[in-house]
């Protein structure tokens, strides 16, 4: 996620900025910029890359004086990583500059209508169409900054927090929060303005944490003005006095980076389709997907490469597309396809699946599939990585930096995308109709607060990590599209608690497996009544027989697994082909909270690296 910094008051401006985007530099990010008042003219610095780069490159082409400016750490929704679309952004008259966290998905209207009025632009980015939308209101309306920042606002749609100042009122900041998170820190005679209070914790830890919709205007020697931004209605600010320390607010108040992520899934599957369909008029678009839709459709079969947790959300991609795109698909480990001399032609689609877009083996089967002439789709999570460039097209994830090692958001998203894919692809081909189709969504947009119900499990979850965090094995099992959620609980477990487990299709353990149970071996069954419900019955029975202990994952209010699982972990309903969005929930916190009574580095495994970029 993109960093904000802001800063008002009698200190030099520059070494707090920067020293607050260093504090921002965790929530991940692909370039870096800041803008400084020296008392006439706005300096603005910035560049793709790491903060220490925008450092070197400030401190050699602006003068960093002034006691007011902003500074920005972004990760990329809009536009590659480059110079250009760095923040912060310039109005064109150069009087206004911005800096933004979030989305603006109504942006290309917007930046049309603009264009009609005069305006250009120099950057890809959302960012400096809602500069010069405020610029344009300001001067038609004539309003102040902060006025004009109101009317602009109820003419976007999307996510954001803003900090913007005019250099022409230099004694204020205007800043606004939808989405994204934005504190404002109450000093002596100066303001802070930041995405969390780590960049000022260390000069006051009295904060302001603006709800959404909410705007402030900052302004030196005043109290902080809050409104709504619909109805301009006053809000009277709550200043919190904090007691967390830095380590803290980077994991937002949780103990680890995995579990801030497993709970950001709800926000992070929302942003991933926000913007990408209208499900009660039934339309999908992704734009990367969109151009290229007759090559999905045409598809004589849709090839997936990955590794790890994105070859099983691949997995889960495969029953999806087959079920509703009836497209045939075949899912392959990146690092066997790119050796095995694979039979491609140009009638194949191969779908690339990769969080860090940097895995060594996934490019190497991307490349090898562009040689033999086939169309290459990525879904990535890191906009301008090395696989989004290496492909024909692509769709992004927009689950924000995940930074531990143990992939879960990127899970959801990856197969939140796959299932738009497919759905779009099914009512391409005439398999799904519009009925369905509205059904599918209205399920697809009904998913994060069922994955927020299935998150309340936690406290059960966490008791039951306590029965078994002494187990030396642990089988997960699961039927039809929960057999890849079964395989990816059982790589979460190994890969943070060490506790070897496999994960098997249910119906498989007559074939071997089922030799190895006993009351040392703990079950995992995904037992949803969407998928083969009484033949997963029958196979807890078989377990229990021989007296495995079985951790069932029901749907809520389940009452024939209940009687006979030793645990179990209730999900809401949903349609079949989106309960892994919720079944994977509970292994996800089942395999954390026995990581963490077991000592283990939850957030950097032993062995493990976030990016494989080596083969
Ligand atoms: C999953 O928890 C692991 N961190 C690992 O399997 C990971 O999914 C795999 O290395 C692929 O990474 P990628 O998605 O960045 O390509």
């Amino acid at each position: 996620m993109c960093g904000i910094v802001g800063y008002i008051g009698h200190r030099e401006a520059y070494p707090v900025l920067i020293k607050g985007l260093q504090r921002l530099e965790y929530r991940g990010y692909d370039s870096a910029g800041i803008a400084l008042y020296d008392g006439s003219e706005i300096n603005l610095s910035k560049t793709k890359g790491k903060v220490a780069d925008l450092k070197s490159k400030a401190e050699g082409e602006i003068s960093v004086q002034g006691s007011l400016g902003i500074g920005h750490t972004r990760w990329a929704t809009h536009g590659v990583p480059n110079d250009v679309n760095s923040h912060p952004h310039y109005s064109n008259s150069g009087d206004l500059v911005i800096i933004h966290n979030g989305i603006i998905e109504n942006y290309e209207s917007l930046k049309k209508a603009l264009i009609k009025r005069g305006y250009t632009f120099h950057s890809d980015t959302d960012t400096e169409v809602l500069v010069n939308l405020i610029e344009e209101v300001q001067k038609t309306e004539n309003v102040k900054l902060g006025k004009a920042v109101q009317i602009a606002l109820n003419q976007v749609v999307g996510a954001y927090a803003i900090v913007v100042f005019n250099k022409k009122k230099p004694d204020e900041l205007v800043v606004a929060k939808l989405g994204s998170p934005l504190a404002i820190g109450i000093g002596e005679e100066e303001f802070f303005i930041a995405s969390d209070a780590s960049p000022f914790i260390e000069f006051t830890s009295n904060a302001i944490y603006l709800d959404d919709e909410e705007m402030a205007i900052v302004r030196l020697g005043k109290e902080v003005k809050l409104r709504k931004i619909k109805d301009d209605a006053i809000i009277y600010p709550k200043v919190q006095e904090l007691q967390m320390n830095i380590e803290e607010i980077e994991k937002g108040g949780y103990d680890h980076f995995m579990l801030k992520e497993i709970y950001e899934q709800p926000k992070a599957i929302k942003d991933t389709y926000r913007g990408r369909f209208l499900a009660n008029e039934g339309i999908i678009k992704m734009a990367g997907m969109d151009d290229y839709l007759e090559k999905f459709t045409q598809a004589e079969r849709i090839i997936v490469v990955a590794c790890g947790t994105s070859w099983h959300a691949g997995l889960v991609g495969e029953y999806i597309f087959e079920d509703l795109a009836r497209v045939p698909v075949e899912v392959e480990y990146a690092s066997e396809f790119r050796y095995r001399n694979p039979i491609i032609n140009e009638k194949d689609v191969v779908i690339a699946i990769s969080q860090s877009g940097e895995t060594a083996d996934t490019l190497a089967a991307i490349k090898l599939a562009k040689e033999k002439g086939a169309f290459v789709f990525g879904i990535c999570n890191v906009v301008g990585s090395s696989i989004a460039r290496a492909t024909h097209a692509g769709a992004y994830t927009h689950a924000g930096p995940e930074i531990g090692v143990a992939s879960t958001k990127a899970f959801t998203t990856q197969i939140t995308v796959l299932a738009l894919l497919a759905l779009k692809i099914g009512e391409s081909k005439g398999n799904i109709s519009k009925v369905e189709l509205h059904q599918y969504l209205s399920e697809l947009e009904a998913i994060p607060t069922k994955v927020e119900k299935a998150l309340e499990a936690n406290e059960h979850v966490k008791y039951i990590a306590g029965e078994y965090k002494d187990a030396s094995n642990c089988l997960y099992l699961g039927r039809g599209f929960n057999f890849p959620v079964a395989l990816e609980g059982a790589l979460k477990l190994k890969e943070i608690s060490y506790i070897h487990a496999e994960g098997y299709p249910a119906a498989e353990m007559k074939h071997g497996p089922i030799a190895l149970i006993d009351e040392q071996m703990p079950v995992v069954v995904i037992a949803t009544r969407k998928g083969h419900y009484e033949k997963v019955v029958s196979n807890i029975q078989e377990i229990k027989s021989r007296k495995g202990k079985i951790i069932a994952v029901v749907m809520e209010g389940d009452k024939q697994v209940k009687d006979i699982a030793d645990h179990v972990l209730e999900i809401p309903e949903t349609v079949e082909c989106l309960t892994p969005l919720l079944t994977t929930i509970p292994l996800q916190l089942l395999s954390y909270h026995i990581a963490v009574m077991r000592d283990c580095n939850v957030d950097q495994p032993r062995n493990l690296a976030k990016s494989v970029t080596v083969e």
